[in-house]
């Protein structure tokens, strides 16, 4: 069958109707329990009743007007993203890769500012920050890159996970601005850094002068077992990017700034028509209280715990497991060989996954996943990586 659709995506052979909560099923009616939450977007599961009720209400007085006017809901979610996070102010666009493209235009505007005509972001091997021009020039990952040429200018890349690497960058060039990093890596693996790595990185900014920006866009909105990943550490970065889970599939980015970050653009300097439009922000307020309800970030904390033990206990024997990493419900298992077949396999036996860096297992439950699901998504998948790795030894 042709498709209208430009093929951008490798799609598995599979299209659902119709969720709720960690379930998903298909067009024939089969049943999938769902690991992976549409990529780390709907943490509350899908069909959450909040979120539905806050967008019927919404369309029924007001989508859309334009960033020219007020916005009531927005400065709401606003003031609510500032109280949770504990930064000063949002620009509200509506994806991961344009939250930070702003990011990005506040560090050079920033450096502008200080006299520095040719501002240089520090970024990390193996991150992933988007697929605009220039947040594919900071991702880490040549495939992202390539046929993309010219890359946009101004990122310095040193290794994940290594804070002498930015030291040694500091000395090497001039005109460093601001540091852009995930807390941790998704894309690039479930990469967990040294429990200090980003107090490491917030005194180096300090002592430098540097923006301390980071891409919480996959770890954010209570994913990691906190709001942020960052408040595991007890500091408070410059920048901060926020998409996928902030709407629970309704598409809504956010850069949050602190400070002096935080007066950096002015009237005039960026702009989205759609961003924070009522519909988006009614969504993620829904989103933010829910997750207070029902007390969702600690269960993540919780459940992450338990999905991590259960994989360590079902896979202690099991040859080709390098490292099981997580933090909260980012779950990563890596083994000493590609594997993304597997899921295909887990498909077939309706449990969604996803594989990332070609050899690296990544789960990213729905955070209301309860007990029966985590012991359902270890037995299966621990079952499944057991006959893929011995499968793979006999060849
Ligand atoms: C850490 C991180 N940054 C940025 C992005 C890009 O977000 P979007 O696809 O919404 O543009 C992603 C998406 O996977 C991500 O994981």
């Amino acid at each position: 069958m042709s498709s209208h659709i430009m093929p951008t995506y490798g799609r598995l052979p599979v299209t659902f109707a119709r969720g709720d909560g960690a379930w998903l099923w298909d067009t024939d009616g089969k049943r999938y329990l769902d690991a992976l939450s549409g990529i780390a977007v709907c943490s509350l599961g899908h069909a959450h009743p909040a979120v539905h009720r806050a967008i019927c209400k919404q369309s029924e007085t007001l989508l859309h007007t334009s960033n020219v006017y007020g916005i009531a809901v927005q400065e709401t979610l606003a003031s609510k993203l500032a109280e949770l996070s504990g930064m000063d102010n949002v620009f509200f666009c509506n994806s991961g890769a344009e939250a930070n493209e702003a990011a990005i235009k506040i560090a050079r505007k920033y450096g502008h500012s200080l006299g520095i005509d040719v501002p240089r972001i520090i970024v990390m091997e193996k991150s992933f920050h988007g697929r605009t021009l220039a947040t594919l020039s900071a991702t880490g990952n040549p495939k992202v890159q390539q046929g993309f040429e010219p890359l946009v200018e101004g990122f310095i890349r040193v290794p994940y996970n290594d804070v002498a690497a930015i030291e040694r960058a500091l000395v090497d060039n001039d005109g460093v601005v601001a540091i852009l990093v995930e807390p941790v890596q998704g894309e690039g693996g479930v990469n967990v850094p040294a429990a200090d790595y980003l107090n490491r990185i917030r005194a180096i900014c300090d002592q430098h002068n540097l923006l301390m920006m980071l891409d919480e866009i996959q770890t954010g909105v209570g994913r990691t077992g906190k709001f942020l990943a960052f408040q595991h550490n007890g500091i408070l970065p410059d920048v901060v990017t926020l998409a996928k889970a902030l709407g629970n599939g309704v598409p809504i980015g956010a850069c949050l700034a602190r400070g002096k970050a935080a007066e950096v653009l002015t009237a005039g300097n960026h702009g989205s028509t759609f961003g924070g439009n009522l519909l988006a922000c009614s969504a993620a307020l829904a989103v933010l209280e829910t997750l207070e309800q029902e007390n969702l970030i600690a269960k993540a904390e919780k459940q992450g715990r338990a999905i991590h033990a259960a994989l360590s206990e079902g896979l202690s024997d099991v040859p080709g497991i390098v490292d099981i990493r997580h933090k909260g419900m980012m779950i990563g298992i890596e083994l000493d060989r590609p594997c993304g077949e597997l899921v295909s396999m887990a498909l077939k036996q309706g449990l969604l996954i996803n594989v990332t860096n070609e050899k690296t297992i990544r789960l990213l439950p729905p955070l209301i996943f309860d007990d029966a699901q985590i012991e359902l998504l270890t037995a299966t998948l621990s079952g499944l990586i057991k006959d893929y790795t011995a499968q793979d030894v006999t060849l």
